[in-house]
């Protein structure tokens, strides 16, 4: 019988992906999310990426709901009016400079969400977890490649990195305290591009943080150039390095989580890491962009953002040990697919 999952944030661009494998792959699936980042059209009962997600799979989601992990009952009551195999849980907020403004909202939302979430799960006797964390739990590293086996949160440099490291920290404590649990807390590094059809993608609400959607951006005109934070780092071209991953990669080894993770071998917490191994300079995904795509990124080297580090990518073995799972897709295909979605959607979900 097919499993049901529940996936926290599933309207959001690594949500959003993963509900479309999801349900690709026969999992019944239901979504609560926010919408903090999230376009809901008017009359429309869904949000718009997943009104898509649910025609390319050509399959229903079995649940929609609007609502917030802040709210306790709303939790315990979708726990009590379903039954839940395993959670995937994205929802978080995620700009690292809106989280040094607001820690509190940081600490609230990524935190104090997870532990209503999990007091529901535990209440209801639902004890598989896939955690959406990050690389930014390794903070600032004195060695590469980044392997599980570090420490963690000692050199974080924001709220947003500490808030997945300090929820990270309360699945151990959960899993020590019960055998029953078994948590997968997925680090991704820097994931960008989108589904091969166009149809989903990144959708930034506000002035993109991130390098790739600012990027495209700026291809699509609606930005005058890029600015790139530094260009005296300690790498071969100057810019800073990053283990970039294609989204559908980072959604298949989802995919291979859900699959395994009811096994014996899952028990306790388990942190993976989701990269290819590879770094790419920023000078380098501009080079890529432009020659996979045929068109010009007007950029201009700026001063360094304040948390930024020079240099990070994965040690991806234990991911294909474990899970069986590696990036297939390059940098190529993550540029290609980035721009395919958003000159099919110069204005991301909205209609004019
Ligand atoms: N960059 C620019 N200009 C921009 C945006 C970014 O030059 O407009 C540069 C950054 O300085 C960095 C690289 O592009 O060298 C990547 O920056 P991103 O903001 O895209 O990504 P970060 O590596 O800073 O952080 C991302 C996510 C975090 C996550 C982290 C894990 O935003 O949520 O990857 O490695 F934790």
């Amino acid at each position: 019988m097919s499993k049901t999952i529940l996936v926290t944030g599933g309207a959001g661009y690594v949500g959003s992906h993963c509900v479309l494998e999801f349900l690709q792959h026969n999992y019944n699936v239901i979504v609560v999310d926010n919408l903090v980042n999230a376009v809901k059209l008017e009359n429309q009962e869904m949000p718009e990426s997943l009104i898509r997600v649910e025609r390319l799979a050509n399959k229903k989601l079995e649940k929609y709901l609007t609502g917030d992990l802040k709210d306790q009952q709303f939790i315990d009551e979708i726990f009590a009016n379903n039954h839940i195999d395993i959670v995937v849980h994205f929802a978080a907020l995620k700009s690292v400079g809106e989280s040094v403004a607001k820690p509190l909202e940081y600490y609230e939302n990524n935190v104090s969400g997870t532990i209503n979430l999990l007091k529901s799960m535990r209440k209801s006797k639902v004890t598989k977890l896939i955690f959406s964390s990050s690389a930014t739990v390794y903070g600032d590293p004195e060695v590469l490649p980044l392997v599980e086996t570090l420490p963690t949160g000692q050199t974080c440099t924001n709220p947003y990195g500490r808030s997945k490291h300090m929820v990270e920290v309360v699945l151990k404590d959960l899993c020590k305290s019960s055998p029953e649990w078994s948590v997968m807390s997925l680090r991704y590094f820097n994931p960008v591009g989108a589904h091969s059809s166009g149809d989903i993608g990144e959708d930034p609400q506000e002035i993109p943080n991130n390098l790739m959607p600012f990027v495209t951006q700026v291809a699509v005109g609606m930005r005058p150039e890029l600015k790139i934070f530094g260009g005296d780092y300690n790498t071969p071209d100057g810019t800073g390095v990053r283990d970039y991953i294609h989204i559908e990669d980072l959604s298949n080894g989802h995919l291979k989580a859900l699959e395994q993770i009811t096994t014996e071998l899952w028990k306790d917490f388990h942190p993976i890491n989701l990269g290819t191994g590879r770094g790419y300079s920023v000078l380098e995904v501009i080079s890529t962009f432009e020659s996979a795509n045929g068109v010009k990124i007007p950029y201009k080297i700026v001063d360094r953002r304040p948390g930024d580090v020079t240099e990070l990518y994965a040690d991806a073995k234990l991911a294909n040990e474990k899970l069986g799972w590696t990036a297939t897709r390059d940098m190529y295909d993550m540029c290609a697919s980035a721009w395919k979605w958003q000159s099919k959607n110069p204005k991301g979900y909205k209609r004019d």
